[in-house]
């Protein structure tokens, strides 16, 4: 086995995103030796794509709004699938997490009075999002980064974890993985791990996400024990860029609608109208007076069809296209021009006019942009404690996108950012008090940083194995196809057939050239957790036989209540000796999946659902 180096902490946090970087910021800040490690560069972390806001009650332009109208408003967008003390938590603390980042040396947008300007985004009642022009994930990325390395926080960057490791009582104590630059492998040991690695858009071909939201985070977890809830919840954020090809499924931000921006179908109609459900319509303008009055007077209190939950303008995106009523290149019309001045729009959403400008040519102050459907978010994952963030594997804790729970089966857009500074934090206390009240020399099973580093080595010794991008591509294909905004039985069993064939050709794929920077072997090594999560959402699909959220089944058109009371949890034996899958790991056969029943949730919240705003 080829030498590696090895590092000991107190906690690891994996994944440098918003999530990662604040915990590792808490967890510093409790005087343990903290390490942050990351696939890429520090600071290039997908959080940058949350682009129109952090949401939070500050009541800075509402002064009505509050934490119970945040609550009420995120358990609605996700159709009551969510966990109430996550959501609960979330709604109380986002505040106080964005006044700190503003102290941290956030720039935010200002009001007139000089507190943080909050803009409108689809699902929230009142204009909740504090923002930085479109480009609010950088700027919170910017300032935490900043402030981790000022507090000392160790950064690992560039290097690709495979594998979680364990001591001999299962608990989990470190990880295993390689340089990207040098392809030497590198281990860690620690007391407590965080997990805060993002997201798993990557498996579908249009998508929002970066190279690294690959579910290294989820499936980590899942071959280290820990289980997974409501994976069957993807994220189809409303509007992507569908033209020119090599951007498609680009981010179009929530912002443009949020702002005034308006969709508009083949024959110039504003379709979204003809689109709104029973659960909003009290609340939803339904006609282009009464919803454009709302962007000048927010006061007459009917908010514009095209700022309902992500879901259903999904929907209806792909139902007016499905219908022949599309743009030349398969979407809709996102129309700002016709309602901002040039010079606003250039204000307000800097990075939006540059996008179209370079990447297709088109003047957003003159043009409408061409906009469809992008595989955005999981808003199911790893299954944890609300108030710790613990995983159910001893030791592991996870935060962000990659766990599960908060945002039910839909998310509203700007709760990403609110979560990762919530939850972050939150897990960087757990796994700090996990860490001091663990005693002894922490060690690890040698033998499973051996099979690690093995089976990451396996494609350089295979001759005339399958190319990575081919499997890649194939998976791409079946996810966007099968198991995309639209399902059905019959296409889920079809998917879960080819995950398992594409597995086979994975566990077979060579790698050429040397070990540094080497992106068809870099691949091969995400091809294991793509696979593990891409079966965990066929899986919960098949099985969530209803529609709720981001989950669409043409064959159970409705909601179903009973489907409605459980959790889809998912999970790999711990006692598995099962290696049989890509990479040495457990098989996507092994995954099992079983309906728990949801948290209930107290008296004194359920009332909030009966707020007199609500309705
Ligand atoms: O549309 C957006 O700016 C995305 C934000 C989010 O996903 O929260």
């Amino acid at each position: 086995m080829p030498e590696y180096e090895t590092h000991d902490f107190d906690v690891i946090v994996i994944g440098a995103g918003g999530a990662g970087l604040r915990a590792a910021i808490e967890a510093n800040a409790k005087g343990l030796r903290t390490a942050l490690v990351c696939k890429s560069l520090l600071g290039k972390a997908h959080t940058v794509m949350a682009e129109g806001g952090v949401a939070a009650a500050l009541g800075n332009v509402y002064p009505e709004d509050n934490w119970e109208v945040h609550f009420r408003d995120t358990m609605r967008g996700g159709k009551m699938l969510n966990n109430w003390r996550m959501a609960q938590l979330h709604a109380q603390e986002a505040p106080d997490r964005v006044r700190e980042l503003e102290e941290w040396g956030a720039l935010f947008d200002r009001t007139k009075d000089g507190l943080i300007l909050q803009r409108d985004f689809g699902g929230h009642r009142y204009a909740r999002l504090a923002h930085v022009g479109d480009r609010t994930g950088l700027e919170m990325i910017r300032t935490l980064q900043q402030k981790a390395v000022a507090d000392g926080v160790e950064v690992f960057m560039e290097v690709k974890v495979l594998r979680l490791l364990r001591d001999a009582d299962g608990v989990v104590s470190g990880a295993v993985g390689y340089w990207r630059p040098s392809g030497e492998f590198v281990a860690f040991t620690a007391k407590s791990v965080v997990l805060a690695t993002g997201g798993i858009g990557r498996s579908w071909m249009y998508t929002t996400n970066s190279w690294e939201s690959t579910g290294d985070g989820v499936a980590m977890a899942l071959w280290a024990g820990a289980d997974a809830i409501e994976m069957e919840c993807v994220q189809f954020h409303p509007t992507g860029m569908v033209w020119p090809m090599s951007v498609r499924g680009l981010l179009v931000t929530e912002a443009v609608r949020g702002d005034g921006g308006v969709l508009r179908n083949s024959d110039g109609k504003r379709f979204m109208f003809d689109y709104i459900p029973e659960m909003f319509a009290a609340e939803t303008a339904d006609s282009e007076a009464e919803g454009d009055r709302w962007y000048d007077d927010h006061a007459n209190n009917r908010r514009p069809p095209e700022l309902l939950p992500r879901d259903e303008v999904a929907r209806s995106i792909n139902s007016e296209v499905k219908a022949g009523r599309g743009s030349p290149h398969g979407g809709v019309f996102l129309d700002i021009a016709s309602r901002l001045s040039a010079e606003d729009i250039r204000r307000r959403l800097p990075s939006m006019y540059h996008q179209f400008k370079e990447l297709a040519g088109v003047d957003i102050t003159a043009e409408a942009m061409e906009v469809g459907p992008t595989c955005h978010y999981a808003n199911g994952g790893v299954r944890v404690d609300a108030d710790s963030t613990a995983t159910t594997a001893p030791g592991l804790f996870a935060a962000g996108e990659l766990a599960g729970g908060l945002h039910g089966s839909n998310r509203l857009g700007g709760n990403s950012l609110s979560d990762l500074i919530v939850f972050g934090r939150r897990a960087g206390i757990g796994a700090a008090e996990f860490a001091e009240g663990r005693t002894g020399r922490v060690t690890v099973d040698e033998g499973e940083v051996a099979s690690a580093i093995s089976a990451a080595l396996a494609p350089f010794e295979r001759d005339g194995g399958e190319n990575p991008y081919e499997v890649h591509h194939d998976l791409q294909t079946t996810m966007q196809d099968l198991v995309g905004i639209i399902r059905t039985g019959s296409e889920l069993e079809e998917a879960m057939g080819k995950i398992e064939a594409l597995e086979e050709r994975a566990a077979n794929v060579s790698a050429s050239g040397g070990h540094q920077y080497n992106p068809g072997w870099n691949l091969a090594t995400d091809l294991p957790s793509m696979l593990t999560v891409s079966r965990c959402v066929a899986q919960g699909a098949l099985n969530r036989k209803e529609s709720r959220g981001g989950h669409t089944r043409q064959d159970f058109p409705r909601p179903d209540p009973e489907m409605g009371s459980v959790n889809f949890v998912q999970g790999i034996p711990t006692s598995t000796t099962d290696t049989s899958g890509a990479g040495g790991t457990p098989s996507v056969r092994s995954i099992t999946i079983t309906p728990v029943p949801l948290p209930v949730m107290p008296d004194e919240l359920m009332a909030l659902m009966e707020l007199k705003e609500a309705y």
